[in-house]
């Protein structure tokens, strides 16, 4: 099931997004002392990001893993790990506990199916929970065509239901990188799906009608719940 939110515009977007990963973080810290959070790639969280940095009181045992990331360097502006240093890390204040940022530490040596499996390996060496890892949080975005992570429309790794993590040609530059697979997706304790604009009404149309391989996002409320976050231009289809 995904369940529409819609925020008056993407500042309102990102602090409600920002908000529900604050709250999770709190609760998982809380019940199990670790809290395991996968984040989106991609321009729109950025903001989320920025905000999230003043949310958490305590970033002790905080795990923050990539749902997907692109198979370049990783100090290349295109990866999403640089993404989340630049928003989340460099705001949190100097000194004080930070998150552990698990890196696709072999996105960059030119072998994707390589850099999947050893990130699934330590995926499933750290978080909890059988048959797949249980992630306490999943922030997803939304692609214009319907893509979330790295999982594009009718690809054959939408049909993935043992790895937790493939490599794949993306629809979308750069053309390599790693993705979770949708049982890892749909496995979160919460799943959020943050967009905004108007470029991606049709993809929010598209991702709240009936499931289909010709939208990806479609498919994570398959035996999941999932909120789906927009800003008013983005949810006007
Ligand atoms: C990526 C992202 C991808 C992204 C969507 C939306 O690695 O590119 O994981 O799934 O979330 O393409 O991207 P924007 O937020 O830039 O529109």
């Amino acid at each position: 099931m995904i369940e529409l939110t819609v925020a008056d515009d993407a500042e309102a977007a990102a602090r409600t997004c920002a908000e529900r990963v604050a709250e999770a973080i709190e609760s998982a810290r809380t019940q199990r002392g670790v809290a395991h959070v996968a984040l989106a790639g991609g321009s729109t969280p950025a903001r989320a990001y920025e905000l999230l940095a003043g949310r958490v009181a305590d970033w002790r045992g905080v795990h923050l893993w990539l749902g997907d990331e692109r198979c370049v360097p990783l100090d290349h502006p295109d990866s999403n790990s640089v993404l989340v240093r630049g928003t989340l890390l460099a705001r949190l204040p100097a000194g004080g506990p930070q998150p552990i940022l698990h890196r696709v530490e072999r996105a960059g040596d030119g072998d994707p199916p390589a850099a999947a499996t050893a990130y699934a390996a330590e995926l499933r060496g750290a978080v909890p929970g059988t048959p797949f890892p249980v992630l306490d949080f999943v922030l997803l975005g939304l692609g214009e065509d319907g893509h979330t992570a790295s999982l594009f429309p009718d690809d054959p790794a939408l049909e993935e239901r043992e790895r937790l993590v493939v490599a794949v040609r993306r629809r979308k530059p750069p053309p390599d990188g790693v993705t979770f697979t949708l049982p890892v997706l749909r496995g979160g304790r919460r799943i959020v799906v943050l967009t905004a604009g108007a470029a991606k009404a049709e993809a929010v149309a598209a991702t709240l009608a009936p499931p289909s391989a010709h939208t990806p996002a479609s498919l994570l409320g398959v035996g999941a719940t999932v909120e789906l976050i927009a800003d008013r231009a983005a949810a006007s289809a």
